[in-house]
């Protein structure tokens, strides 16, 4: 008789707002990734402040209940205008769609909250986060001339429209 196959796996991703304990697990991927943007570990403490600036932290998580994280993102939210600030997703995480969750969770908060157009600033060589952005619907609106440093670099000026819900 032949064996049969395993079941396939699936990953259950879980779309949910950052708590203090993940924290440890945001800097872990921040750290291994080299294209992201560096935060001193204040500014992630401050991130659960009373007083920190308005900003909203999402992660992916396997399942409900555990602190670890396949990626996530961090937005600044003015009342119009939110900005990525950053995202990154687990190494062996990419190309899952990961990504595109998170930011789309993103877009329905800022949505839900009034704003108007979320915007963000990438490097010109980061390939991966350029077609992400381009296939979520962002369009190019401006360019910071060598406004990155090590390597000395372009910045490019995104920016997507949010649908009044
Ligand atoms: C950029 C990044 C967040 C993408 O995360 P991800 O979960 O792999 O993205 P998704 O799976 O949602 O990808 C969606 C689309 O983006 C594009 N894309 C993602 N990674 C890509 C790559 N390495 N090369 C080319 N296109 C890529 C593709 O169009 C992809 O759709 P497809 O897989 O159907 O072709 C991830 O590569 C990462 O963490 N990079 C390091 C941190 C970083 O640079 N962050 C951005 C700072 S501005």
């Amino acid at each position: 008789m032949r064996k049969s196959s395993p079941p396939p796996s699936i990953d259950l991703v879980l779309i949910r707002q950052a708590i203090l304990d993940d924290l440890p697990a945001i800097r872990k991927l921040e750290q291994q990734s080299a294209t992201a943007a560096h935060w001193a570990e204040r500014e992630y403490d401050a991130l659960f402040a009373p007083e920190a600036p308005r900003r909203i932290a999402l992660v992916a998580a396997n399942e409900a209940g555990t602190q670890q994280i396949q990626g996530f993102v961090i937005a600044s939210c003015a009342v119009e205008e939110w900005e990525i600030e950053n995202v990154v997703v687990a190494p062996d995480r990419r190309r899952g769609g990961v990504a595109s969750a998170l930011i789309h969770e993103l877009l329905r908060n800022a949505a839900r909250r009034g704003a108007v157009s979320l915007g963000l600033e990438v490097r010109e060589s980061n390939v991966a986060a350029r077609q992400l952005y381009e296939k979520l619907g962002f369009s190019e609106i401006g360019r910071r001339a060598g406004y990155y440093r090590d390597p000395i670099e372009d910045g490019l000026l995104l920016r997507i429209s949010i649908a009044v819900p």
